[in-house]
């Protein structure tokens, strides 16, 4: 899969792009991740990309032109099964669209600053627009990381046990059990006698009915979908 991502701010997603997971699914070629910075269609030598809002009010807006440009020059070599635009007015990101996303081979994702990007690019171009949340961050870095974090490892073979992704927390709707590991006594608490069984059958569904209880009380909305 090949994720291309227009920023101003690039250095705000090298980090998390380049790191653990991230860096393993890019290594062994299963992600590629390209990284665009929009001053490079900038409108004039000051790098300028955003102006004033029509109509008045504080807070500038990006431009159409050098969005334009980069999307329709990055359009030159591929054809893009989506173009999402990370906002907070978009929908709410979640493991089902992560899971579709997953299966999509060329993504651009466009991050915004300031008030936002001109409507006409999303009326034109953009596919798809998703918020991580119901917050507002300071620009569309972040949320582009977490949408390529949470896609990525949905990627076959990304994952080292690549069965652990489908005991993730929502992948089945349901959050995920609780997790131990040694030793199986640590300051007299224990670890559930169950997993020490050796039994798998009993394990699965001592895991199970665990989930089934923490969703439900920490997550009732989940069992009503
Ligand atoms: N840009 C700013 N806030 C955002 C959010 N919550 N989700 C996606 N993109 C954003």
């Amino acid at each position: 899969m090949k994720i291309d991502i227009i920023t101003v701010l690039p250095e705000l997603l090298e980090s998390p792009l380049n790191h653990s997971i991230m860096k393993r699914a890019q290594d062994k070629g299963l992600l590629e991740v390209q990284l665009h910075n929009l001053r490079d269609w900038a409108v004039n030598e000051y790098g300028q990309v955003d102006d004033y809002q029509y109509g008045g009010g504080a807070g500038m807006v990006m431009m159409c032109e050098p969005l334009a440009k980069c999307i329709e020059q990055l359009q030159q070599q591929h054809k893009f099964d989506e173009i999402i635009y990370v906002t907070p007015d978009g929908e709410q990101l979640n493991q089902s669209i992560s899971n579709q996303l997953s299966l999509k081979e060329n993504i651009l994702i466009i991050c915004g600053h300031y008030k936002g990007i001109d409507q006409r690019i999303r009326d034109h171009f953009v596919t798809r627009e998703i918020s991580i949340g119901d917050y507002v961050l300071s620009g569309g870095e972040l949320a582009a990381a977490v949408l390529v974090d949470s896609v990525g490892r949905l990627l076959p073979g990304v994952l080292n046990d690549e069965t652990s992704a489908l005991f993730d927390s929502f992948q089945d709707g349901l959050l995920a059990p609780p997790v131990y590991t040694r030793p199986a006594e640590f300051r007299g608490w224990k670890v559930p006698d169950v997993l020490l069984s050796g039994n798998p059958k009993l394990v699965e569904e001592w895991r199970y009915e665990r989930s089934l209880e923490i969703t439900l009380q920490k997550r009732p909305d989940l069992l009503s979908e």
